[in-house]
């Protein structure tokens, strides 16, 4: 009986906030009637009043409210979304889709232990609750934080014949069965990440664990440490090389571009400034972070390394390819790693080379410069500026140098059936190029 007079109470409630907010709009009416032809700084609640009527059609207007011009733009709230979906095969959005039955309070102890949780049905009072069953994953030891399940595949590396080309830092993913089966935890510390176009220049120190990464590479004058945040910068850099070479023109001819070894990703990050959008790249080594302090950035990374076989990009991707004191001996097994630079980079596109025996003059040095030399123009790559310890090559823009090319010089040209494309895991790099 109680329930019943409840209901109908609700519903006379209910009817006087009905009242009261019709008798709201009806004042609003009113205001807005009369003061919408005063001053330029009116609210418009009624967008008719705005619009013209021409020929006897009312314009359909775009947006209902016209903001005062003196509102800060930064602080207007954006709607909500509205829409949400699941987008179909053929690409459309469609909300015909079910979401699975869960129990809260299950998802809410989520994590809190490690071992299986099997919840039986319970009958709390009279109320019948359907209980989910859930294999929970145990916690990863702290050691485990920063582990890559086809990087840090231990047994596999520990199998390898050779490490002498970097076969380490290549890619062993586990065999099933021996898969990652631990929930990683955020390291100690761990803040939310300063967003990006911020980030670009401040990183949250106790984000990115390894300090000493940031000492070495501070040599390059790119960082340095403010307190507990991170900042760094290349704009100079890239200028000076956007000066030798003006038809780099960043962001406008040369957009796609890829910087190996990269670092803390500076290069990247600025470029992105300047309408490049690139990719850094680095092996999980040493400095291990440098892929996550490029990501903590806000910049497109990947942990790939150069060692024994194609990396997965295909041919012809990248306007410039980018390396400063990467470590690579760019010299070895016939330059069979230059190569594979040759093979992602567009004809026309450009190799900056930052490096000691670009500018230094002890013999060894001028030793590994003649052979880069040898090796690029054997490559057909035109060296087009060398100034301090940047040299810069062209790759061609049509095959006239390959087919040109004195018979036997080495490294021969691709079959005409090599697919470019294939890369990782389908064929080995061969001493192929084009
Ligand atoms: C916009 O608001 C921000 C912070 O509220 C302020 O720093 C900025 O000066 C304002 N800009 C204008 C044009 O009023
Ligand atoms: C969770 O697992 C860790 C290590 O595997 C163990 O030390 C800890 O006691 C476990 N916690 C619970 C609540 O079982
Ligand atoms: C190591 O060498 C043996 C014999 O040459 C070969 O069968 C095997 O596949 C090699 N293992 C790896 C991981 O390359
Ligand atoms: C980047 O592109 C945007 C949009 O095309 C343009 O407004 C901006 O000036 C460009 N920035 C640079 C540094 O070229
Ligand atoms: C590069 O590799 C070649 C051949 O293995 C070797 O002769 C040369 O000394 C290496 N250069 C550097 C800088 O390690
Ligand atoms: C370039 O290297 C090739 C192969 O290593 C060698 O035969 C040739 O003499 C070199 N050329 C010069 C100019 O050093
Ligand atoms: C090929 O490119 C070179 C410059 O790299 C140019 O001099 C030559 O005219 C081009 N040949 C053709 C057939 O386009």
């Amino acid at each position: 009986m109680s329930n019943v007079g409840r209901s109908i109470l609700c519903k006379s409630a209910t009817l006087a906030k009905i009242s009261g907010f019709l008798l709201v709009l009806l004042v609003f009416f009113y205001l807005g009637e009369r003061f919408s032809d005063g001053s330029s700084q009116q609210l418009i609640f009624f967008s008719s009043h705005q619009n013209s009527v021409n020929n006897g059609v009312t314009k359909k207007s775009t947006s209902s409210i016209s903001l005062p011009s003196n509102l800060n733009k930064t602080n207007w709230v954006w709607p909500a979304v509205q829409r949400m979906g699941l987008v179909d095969e053929n690409g459309v959005m469609t909300e015909d889709f079910e979401v699975g039955e869960f129990d809260l309070e299950v998802v809410e102890n989520w994590g809190r232990e490690n071992e299986t949780g099997c919840l039986e049905s319970d009958t709390k009072r009279d109320k019948v609750r359907v209980r989910v069953r859930v294999s929970k994953y145990p916690m990863c030891s702290q050691s485990m934080r920063e582990y890559i399940p086809c990087l840090d595949n231990m047994e596999a590396i520990k199998k390898l014949n050779s490490t002498q080309k970097g076969e380490q830092f290549e890619r062993h993913c586990p065999e099933k069965e021996k898969e990652l089966d631990c929930l990683i935890p955020a390291p100690k510390g761990y803040r939310t990440p300063i967003r990006w176009p911020k980030s670009r220049d401040e990183v949250w120190f106790s984000n990115v664990p390894h300090t000493h990464l940031s000492m070495y590479k501070g040599g390059q004058n790119w960082i340095t440490i403010d307190k507990d945040k991170v900042i760094h910068g290349a704009d100079k850099y890239l200028d000076q090389i956007e000066k030798m070479v003006p038809e780099i023109a960043f962001g406008r001819r040369t957009r796609v571009a890829l910087d190996i070894g990269c670092g803390v990703a500076s290069f990247g990050a600025y470029l992105f400034s300047r309408n490049v959008t690139t990719l850094s790249i680095a092996p999980k080594d040493v400095h291990e972070n440098q892929i996550q302090f490029a990501l903590e950035r806000g910049v497109p990374a990947m942990v790939a390394a150069f060692a024994t076989q194609r990396l997965s990009y295909p041919s012809q991707a990248f306007d410039l390819i980018h390396c400063s004191r990467c470590t690579i001996n760019w010299t070895r097994d016939d330059g069979i790693l230059l190569l594979e630079v040759n093979r992602m980079l567009r004809a026309g596109g450009y190799f900056a080379w930052a490096a000691q025996p670009v500018y230094k003059h002890e013999a060894c040095l001028r030793e590994q410069w003649k052979e880069m030399v040898n090796l690029t123009s054997r490559l057909c790559w035109t060296l087009i500026k060398e100034e301090g310890h940047i040299a810069i090559w062209q790759k061609p823009l049509n095959n006239s140098c390959y087919l040109s090319r004195e018979e036997g010089t080495q490294p021969a040209l691709c079959d005409a059936d090599d697919d470019p494309d294939s890369v990782w895991y389908i064929f080995h790099l061969l001493f192929y190029f084009l």
